[in-house]
């Protein structure tokens, strides 16, 4: 069977479930990498021998990498890397902490991708998310719309999921996304929000909305509460998974990501240069088109302090790569 392939870094639980859910869709032959010894490995059997059950012909197969980026060679024709790999912060540790080892971990990474696999469309995730997909950008410069972050889809999908279970409806029938940077001051766009084409400001009272806002952007640290030891993977391991089809099946999926805005959008979002997530057509060639989304007064206000806040992660880190 000929599959296209698929690339994913880091073979943790995201990493891992994005595996598995285009495993199990048959949407490519896929590929782990992952610096644990035998990690990569033991996943990637493990799924082989789940074909039969999920009715699957893809094909998978797993790599430890080394300390010089030894088996990264076989990154080579990939239609699509996944970054997942990276740090969840520890005790002890600061976010720049993280910010900084993560940009370590990331270099090494994109700089392979980069030379066995140039024109594949990037899809970063490790955390600090937008941070990274903008790190990566600027390490190995590939085609902007060759690059993109995934935080929205996910975002999205909490929001769907809450104003779902708060008006007692089917998920599929809310049309709902989040915009921003993917950190506790993301936007949930409340205006654009619907059910069955309904406006949400007409079916619920503001402080529900309220609420449902609220919960939206802690969602990840909701679910950090609970496990303790690690964060969420079962949204973003399937959000990556519906991003990636889009691409491999040209689908046209429009769902919020961070890309690069630049140019004449990027003075309009105030974010030139900046990776920030806003509503965007994903295809065969990547990123086709970015939406220009227009905000009233309030709206602005939180935009502007997603993107500073976005901003002020950047500054970090190009004077840490000495950009
Ligand atoms: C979340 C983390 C993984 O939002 O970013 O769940």
């Amino acid at each position: 069977m000929s599959l296209p392939k698929v690339s994913v870094i880091g073979a943790g639980q995201v990493g891992a479930m994005v595996a598995e859910h285009i495993a199990i869709r048959e949407l490519a032959d896929i590929y782990l990498f992952d610096v644990v010894d035998g990690v990569a490995k033991g996943k990637s059997l493990d799924m082989m021998e789940a074909m039969p059950h999920w009715g699957s012909d893809s094909f998978m197969e797993g790599y430890t990498v080394g300390p010089n980026g030894e088996n990264y060679e076989n990154l080579k024709n990939s239609e699509v890397v996944v970054i997942t790999a990276g740090l969840a912060r520890k005790p002890g540790m600061s976010r720049d902490d993280l910010l900084y080892k993560n940009v370590d971990i990331i270099k090494s990474a994109a700089e392979n991708i980069k030379k066995y696999s140039p024109d594949a469309t990037i899809l970063v995730v490790t955390n600090p998310m937008d941070i990274m997909t903008y790190a990566t950008y600027r390490i190995i410069s590939p085609k902007k719309h060759k690059i993109m972050g995934m935080g929205g889809t996910l975002d999205s999908g909490r929001f769907r999921t809450f104003v779902a279970k708060e008006l007692g409806v089917s998920v599929e029938d809310v049309v709902a996304f989040v915009i921003g940077g993917h950190g506790d001051d993301m936007v949930p766009f409340v205006r654009y929000c619907t059910v069955g084409g309904i406006p949400i400001t007409e079916l619920l009272p503001k402080e529900k909305i309220d609420a449902i806002v609220t919960r939206t952007r802690g969602g990840g640290g909701e679910i950090v509460s609970y496990l303790k030891t690690g964060s969420a993977y079962y949204a973003p391991g399937v959000s990556v998974t519906v991003m990636v089809e889009s691409i491999l099946k040209d689908k046209k999926r429009v769902v919020t990501s961070p890309v690069l805005l630049d140019g004449e959008l990027g003075k309009y979002y105030g974010a030139d240069g900046l990776f920030v997530g806003v509503p965007i057509k994903i295809g065969k060639s990547g990123v086709e088109q970015i939406y220009k989304m227009s905000f009233n007064e309030d709206e602005r206000k939180l935009w502007d302090v997603t993107v500073g806040h976005v901003k002020e992660s950047v500054d970090k880190v190009n004077a840490y790569l000495h950009l």
